[in-house]
């Protein structure tokens, strides 16, 4: 038996390409491991009703952990427009199934590091090293959401809120409702993460992002709970920030952040900006990480238009790669495949599009291979 079980789950659209490129890769590392393809994305939607079916959760149960790469998303209406006839009209709902996947696994802990690469001509700056712990089971994107409006909902909201008082001449019908929860326990796990790494790696601070000026009660506990946590590291800093002003910051002075820590949607943004300042999403790599199951995936999406014609960047994937390579142990390994990438950007021979290259997925998949 293998000493690993890892599911591979290509999804939609460039996920394919990607998934392709991080093949490559994984053959030339020849890890003592079992890979076991798993069903996952929009033809899936479409023809079963469901994007994330119930084999493909019975495989990540059996496994160490899972590389992913992209999946589409579409809008309610959209989505229920390409099921197929049979399914039309079922009252099936679409659910992002990486949103999903995070909440049923408790992925907790969503890691994005943002390293500027030497070499890379789409760097902001050269000098900026961001990693983005984003909390990735809870608040807006928990799924608690009403449309319109069930009354005992209502009820309870105006009997408890006198800020409700603002939307008393609207209809029921007309009110959205999507709610963002927080627990202590939520908070206290993705800022601890945070600390730790900070800890390991020698970052000076750890910057918690949120908005607990306004949003008083959830960011608010984020906030307290995190001043708590400080205390236990006393040689690291915590920096309180709020996400509108952080993003000003970002740009003007990136090199002054090392560990970001923040909540879910808060978290989604900050990472895509982090990501462009070194390069753009095409250099952003995940970890979903929870206690016992972790996947991994490129951040960025399934890009229709670029299906299967191998244009698009695999660093994303590659770097994707290297996190799960970090997370099963196999630390020494997963620096050799950083370097290894590090070396081809700096060297600039293989190039995608994007860095102004005219290099293929797999292209760029070789060289690195070639290096390790
Ligand atoms: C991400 C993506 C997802 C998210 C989408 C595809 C649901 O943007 O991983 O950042 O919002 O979490
Ligand atoms: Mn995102």
């Amino acid at each position: 038996m293998a000493k690993y079980r890892i599911a591979l789950m290509p999804g939609d659209g460039i996920g394919n390409d990607v998934m392709d490129a991080a093949k490559i890769v994984l053959d030339k590392i020849a890890l003592d491991a079992e890979y076991i393809p798993a069903d996952i994305g929009w033809e899936f939607w479409r023809t079963e009703g469901e994007a994330l079916p119930e084999r493909t959760l019975a495989t990540l149960e059996s496994c160490d952990c899972a590389l992913f790469a992209a999946i589409t998303s579409k809008p309610k209406e959209e989505a229920e427009a390409e099921l197929i006839p049979e399914l039309k009209g079922t009252g099936l709902v679409y659910r992002s199934p990486i949103v999903r996947l995070r909440q049923r696994f408790d992925l907790y802990t969503n890691l994005r590091p943002c390293k500027a690469f030497k070499g890379n001509p789409l760097n902001y700056r050269d000098d900026i090293d961001m990693v983005v712990f984003r909390e990735n089971t809870q608040g807006l994107y928990a799924g608690v959401e009403f449309h319109p409006l069930p009354a005992e909902v209502r009820a309870a909201l105006e009997a408890h809120s006198p800020n409700m008082a603002a939307f008393s001449g609207v209809s029921s019908d007309d009110i959205a409702v999507s709610t963002r929860i927080f627990t202590r326990e939520g908070c206290q796990r993705i800022v601890r993460v945070a600390f730790e790494y900070a800890k390991k790696f020698g970052y000076p601070t750890v910057t918690l992002v949120e908005k607990a000026n306004v949003i008083r009660e959830t960011s608010g506990l984020m906030v307290r709970e995190a001043r708590k946590i400080a205390a236990e590291y006393p040689g690291i800093e915590l920096w309180e920030t709020n996400v509108d002003a952080m993003v000003m910051w970002m740009v003007k002075n990136p090199q002054d952040y090392g560990v970001l820590v923040s909540s879910n949607m808060f978290g989604d943004i900050i990472s895509d900006l982090a990501a462009q300042l070194v390069g753009g999403l095409g250099f952003a790599a995940s970890g979903n990480i929870g206690d016992r199951l972790a996947i991994f995936e490129p951040t960025h999406g399934s890009a229709p238009k670029y299906a299967g014609l191998y244009k698009v960047n695999p660093a994303a994937m590659l770097l994707a790669t290297k996190l799960m390579l970090d997370w099963l142990g196999e630390t020494e390994t997963a620096q050799v495949l950083q370097q290894a990438i590090a070396d081809v950007i700096a060297e600039g021979k293989a190039r995608t599009y994007d860095m102004g290259g005219d290099s293929g997925t797999l292209d760029v998949a070789r060289a690195v291979a070639e290096r390790l």
